[in-house]
């Protein structure tokens, strides 16, 4: 099922968001939706509360980059992250072009670490400690933001956050194309 994707503007985006236990109901599905949603919107990536959960779940799968040739071992890269723990980032910061798909229309280079090292449990609840670098490291520490109430836009310059106001405004009030449908905090409006 694809579910909505919350807009910019919407308080959820901002929430810290909360363990998820081992026996959530239905835990499956919810992964499942979250696929479908995230390949239907054509996104990397995409974190429980950009769904309206204020969970500590996010997804990745990297396989789109995978059609450059120089990110061909991307392809099949595909990960439930569930408590995600931040351990450490490391290594040289390096500035790459993100997006969002909460943000639709705004896309801004934004500078991270090379490399971070996340605990978490999988899918079947296996803790795990792993250290991502490059691309994969990129959006597992833009998913992981989400589930602190982190977003993109909070890691440019005030000069660069300025110039973007008018169009966060107009994303959260629904005044944007969107490809997927949205839920959108100012409008009440479903769009497509
Ligand atoms: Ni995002």
């Amino acid at each position: 099922m694809i579910i909505p994707i919350v807009a910019y503007g919407d308080p959820i985006l901002r929430e810290k968001a909360v363990r998820v236990p081992a026996d959530y109901p239905d835990l499956k599905n919810l992964i499942a939706d979250m696929f479908e949603t995230m390949y239907h919107a054509c996104g990397v990536g995409l974190a429980a509360p950009q769904i309206g959960k204020p969970m500590r779940l996010f997804i990745v799968d990297l396989t789109p980059f995978a059609d450059d040739e120089a990110h061909a071992h991307m392809k099949g890269f595909k990960r439930v992250f569930i408590n995600a723990e931040k351990i450490e980032e490391s290594g040289e910061d390096w500035k790459f072009n993100e997006g969002c798909l909460s943000l639709p229309t705004i896309r801004e280079d934004v500078v991270r670490p090379a490399s971070i090292t996340l605990a978490y449990d999988d899918e079947n609840f296996n803790r795990k400690r792993e250290t991502f670098d490059g691309l994969i490291a990129r959006v597992s520490q833009h998913e992981y933001d989400h589930t602190e109430g982190v977003l993109f836009t909070d890691k440019l310059s005030p000069l660069k956050r300025h110039l973007l106001k008018g169009k966060l405004n107009d994303i959260a009030k629904g005044s944007v194309e969107v490809t997927y449908p949205m839920r959108f905090p100012l409008g009440v409006k479903l769009r497509r």
